[in-house]
C-alpha cells in the first residue's frame, strides 16, 4: 500500500539511498535535511520525481518538521536518520552532536505521535558504548566509560538516549522500531577528515597519497554495503508484522550488518588492491581516543523478524564502490 513517508537526513549518505528506494516502491516521500553534512546532489536522481519533495530544515525544530506535512497532511511513516555522525565531530563539537541527536529524536517522535505515524530510528552500534561482549545482541547492555577523559560518547550516549526515548514512545502507544547500521559503506560516503574509514581510505587513493591507519590498525569492524543497509531500514518501516511468529515489531531493535570481520590493516590492503594502487602503501598515526577495538553484530533479530540478510560481500562491495568513484 502506498504510504506517505518522511525521511529526515534525506540528503545524507544513507538517507538519500533510502529515499530512492522508497520512491522506487511507489511511496510518497518528503525529505528534510539542513545540509550540515549532506548534499543536494545526493538527491539528483529523484528531485524532480512527482512523488518526492524536499524541505530544507532543522529536525530540532518542531515547527520545521511539521512544515514537511503541509502538502501530505501528515505521514504514515517517519524514518529518522538526521544526526551528526563522524568521529571528528564527536570530539570537536560534542554539544552540537548531543543537541542535534537527542533533541532531533524527541521532536520527530513528538511529530510522529501527532500524525499517528510509525517511527523508525537510525540508532548505532555506538549506543552500546564501550561494551566488550561480542557479538552485540539485539538487547545487549550498554557500558559507557567516564566522560572525564574524552568526548567520543557524545554520539554513542546520544544514540542510547534516543533508544530510551523510542522505548518510552512505544510504551505510550507509538509503533516504533530501531535500526542499528553497522559501518555502512558505498557511493556518496564522505571521505574528508570528518568522514568514515572506507570513504577516507578511498579518498587517499584518489588523492594518490598513502592510506592513513589509526591506532596500529589491528582494530576490526564488520562493514555493510549500502544496499543491504537500506534494505534493513526499508523492511523495518514497511512490515506491519514480523515474518517469524514474534508478536510485534514495535519496540524491537535490529542490528543490520555482517559478521565479515576485518582489521583496518587488511581493509587498507583490500582497498589498495581493488584500485590497483598497491604502490601507495600505508602510514600509521595516532587515532582518536576511545575508539573501540572490535564491533561485531548479531543480526539474528533482523534475519528472523524482518526476513533480512546481507547480500553483498566486502570484496564485491569495495569493487562496486571503486567503480562508482572512478
Ligand atoms: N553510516 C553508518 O555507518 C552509520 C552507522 C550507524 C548509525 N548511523 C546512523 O544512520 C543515520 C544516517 O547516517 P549517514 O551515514 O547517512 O550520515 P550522514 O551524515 O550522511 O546523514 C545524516 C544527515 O543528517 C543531516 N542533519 C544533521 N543535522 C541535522 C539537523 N539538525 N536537521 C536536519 N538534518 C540534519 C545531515 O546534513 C546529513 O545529511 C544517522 O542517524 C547515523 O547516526 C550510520
Amino acid at each position: 500500500m502506498t504510504q506517505r513517508v518522511l525521511v529526515t537526513g534525506a540528503a545524507g549518505f544513507i538517507g538519500s539511498s533510502l529515499c530512492e528506494r522508497l520512491i522506487a516502491e511507489g511511496h510518497t516521500v518528503v525529505g528534510i535535511d539542513n545540509f550540515f553534512r549532506g548534499s543536494r546532489s545526493h538527491l539528483s536522481t529523484i528531485e524532480s520525481h512527482p512523488e518526492f519533495s524536499f524541505y530544507e530544515g532543522d529536525v530540532t525544530s518542531l515547527k520545521e518538521i511539521q512544515a514537511c506535512a503541509e502538502v501530505t497532511k501528515g505521514f504514515d511513516l517517519v524514518h529518522h536518520l538526521a544526526a551528526i555522525n563522524g568521529t571528528k565531530w564527536f570530539h570537536e563539537t560534542p554539544r552540537h552532536v548531543m543537541e542535534t541527536n537527542i533533541i532531533g529524536t524527541l521532536r520527530t517522535l513528538e511529530a510522529a505521535e501527532s500524525w499517528g505515524a510509525r517511527y523508525v530510528l537510525a540508532s548505532s552500534p555506538e549506543a552500546f558504548g564501550d561494551t566488550k561482549t561480542m557479538p552485540l545482541l539485539e538487547e545487549q547492555s550498554s557500558m559507557f566509560p567516564s566522560a572525564h577523559s574524552h568526548q567520543r560518547f557524545s554520539y554513542g550516549a546520544s544514540k542510547y538516549l534516543d533508544e530510551v526515548a523510542v522505548q518510552h514512545a512505544v510504551r505510550c502507544g507509538v509503533d516504533a522500531r530501531i535500526v542499528r547500521p553497522f559501518n555502512a559503506y558505498g557511493p556518496r560516503m564522505l571521505g574528508d577528515a570528518y568522514g568514515q574509514v572506507i570513504g577516507m581510505m578511498f579518498q587517499s587513493v584518489l588523492d594518490e597519497v598513502p592510506i592513513l591507519i589509526h591506532n596500529g590498525g589491528g582494530q576490526t569492524r564488520c562493514f555493510s554495503y549500502i544496499e543491504d543497509i537500506v534494505e534493513g531500514f526499508f523492511l523495518a518501516g514497511e512490515l506491519d508484522e514480523a515474518v517469524d511468529d514474534s508478536v510485534t515489531l514495535s519496540g524491537r531493535c535490529f542490528n543490520i550488518g555482517t559478521s565479515e570481520e576485518i582489521t583496518m590493516n587488511d581493509l587498507a590492503q583490500h582497498i589498495l588492491a581493488v584500485s590497483s594502487k598497491e604502490g601507495l602503501g600505508t602510514v600509521h598515526t595516532e587515532g582518536h581516543p576511545g575508539d573501540s577495538s572490535r564491533r561485531v553484530p548479531d543480526c539474528e533479530a533482523a534475519m528472523t523478524g524482518l526476513g533480512w540478510s546481507p547480500k553483498v560481500g566486502l570484496k564485491d562491495g569495495l569493487r562496486r564502490m571503486w567503480d562508482h568513484l572512478r
